[in-house]
């Protein structure tokens, strides 16, 4: 079966995109990452893929104004124009309306640093510490209207320590992060997901490729 055509969006340093290139790059991997487009043109990501030889595009949220839709029109030419398959979101800081959402249901991921539906929204490590959870982690999802509310694909979990701060805590986590988002792109590239009421279903779960909880990702 032909590979999938993989577009990342990506607002910053990109190391989700890292993990994804890296991926992609096993002869097996049902999916290729052929454009990167960011809303920021210092992303560290668009760097980083250009030196791979990958596409990349940067379209500036700030030229629009308050017109997120024609913002959004600029991305879906260009996501068009190189025949996108599916859309992965890394670490973009943009909210997107339903229009640009319902182009592309179940075909658009998301990776949030924290096991949804617990601390959506931002600042997931300093939150889960305030509360005290003795568990956190990651989660990969599908991409609804509502900001990080999509059937779940993928999670893995941290153990969180007495000493952690949210810094070292966030580099615990996009550890398993790095695992879980291969995994979870390679299931949506294979057909494997389907959501039935709004629930992610995977078929043909082998324990190789099944959704993972990590106790520890060294
Ligand atoms: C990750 O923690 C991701 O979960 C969140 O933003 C961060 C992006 O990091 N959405 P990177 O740009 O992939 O390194």
């Amino acid at each position: 079966m032909a590979k999938k055509r993989v577009a990342v969006l990506i607002s910053g340093r990109g190391s989700n995109l890292a993990a994804l290139i890296a991926a992609a790059e096993a002869p097996d991997y049902p999916a290729e990452i052929v454009f990167v487009l960011s809303n920021r043109s210092d992303a560290g990501g668009i760097a980083f893929a250009s030196q791979r030889g990958i596409a990349t595009a940067v379209v500036d949220h700030a030229r629009f104004g308050k017109d997120r839709e024609a913002f959004e029109r600029e991305m879906q030419t260009e996501l068009e124009r190189r025949q996108i398959d599916i859309v992965c979101l890394a670490g973009f800081m943009r909210l997107l309306t339903p229009w640009f959402v319902g182009r592309w249901d179940g075909r658009m991921i998301n990776v949030h640093p924290a096991l949804l539906p617990a601390f959506k929204g931002l600042d997931t490590h300093e939150r889960a510490l305030a509360a005290g959870v003795k568990i956190h982690g990651a989660t990969v999802h599908f991409v609804v209207p509502d900001m990080d509310a999509g059937p779940i694909i993928a999670q893995a979990a941290v153990p969180v320590a007495e000493d952690d701060t949210p810094d070292t805590l966030a580099a615990q986590v996009l550890k398993v992060e790095h695992i879980i988002y291969p995994l979870a792109l390679r299931l949506v590239a294979e057909g494997r997901v389907t959501v039935v009421d709004g629930r992610a279903r995977i078929a043909g779960r082998a324990s190789s490729t099944s959704p993972l909880v990590v106790p520890e990702a060294g």
